[in-house]
């Protein structure tokens, strides 16, 4: 095994605990709900299974497959977009994403949602960057408030690697 890149910052078992208590939270939100996860790939992938396996069985399960970065820095555009689809029309949508930076990408995919019919649309991430967003956008569930560095790791990548770390460690920035 490689030795791991940066500092380490949260540790696998604090996202455990943390993962558990947010999905109890969303489970009482929509108790008598029938709930849509969209899952943003492919920097959410470890959060929403984790999420999932504290979810209701009856949950449904979208994947959309974007990207707005490269590198350590956002490009502006969101790819992949158009390929977006989902039944929502009338549901409950809870849109999930690894991390919240500029607000771009929430911004985007909840207008996108919502063109699809959804009822609502609500927003769970992992991590939120403490810092001045671009686009307003609240999430409703946040695991962690970090600063504003580079993180990896638990599915967030620097040019698709790093994602199968277990925890998650902080990169310098401008690599
Ligand atoms: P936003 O569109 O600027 O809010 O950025 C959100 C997307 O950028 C996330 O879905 C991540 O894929 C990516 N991103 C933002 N910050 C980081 C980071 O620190 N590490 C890895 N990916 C990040
Ligand atoms: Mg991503």
């Amino acid at each position: 095994m490689i030795r791991p890149p940066g500092q380490p910052y949260l540790s696998a078992p604090q996202i455990r605990r943390r993962v558990r208590t947010l999905a109890a939270s969303i489970h009482k939100t929509y108790r008598n709900r029938p709930l849509t996860i969209v899952a943003l790939l492919k920097g959410s992938v470890f959060f929403v299974v984790d999420l999932l396996r504290h979810l209701d069985p009856d949950t449904e399960v979208e994947f959309w497959n974007i990207s707005s970065y490269q590198g350590t820095r956002s490009t502006g555009k969101i790819r992949g977009l158009h390929h977006c689809r989902g039944n929502f029309v009338g549901r409950d949508i809870l849109l999930i994403d690894d991390i919240l930076d500029s607000g771009l990408t929430l911004d985007r995919t909840r207008a996108h949602a919502k063109k699809l019919g959804a009822r609502t649309v609500q927003i769970c991430v992992l991590l939120s960057k403490k810092r001045k967003r671009v686009h307003a956008v609240k999430a409703r569930w946040v695991g962690f408030s970090i600063k504003d560095e580079f993180v990896v790791g638990y599915g967030l990548d620097l040019d698709q690697r790093y994602r199968a770390l277990p925890s998650i460690r902080t990169l310098p920035k401008g690599v």
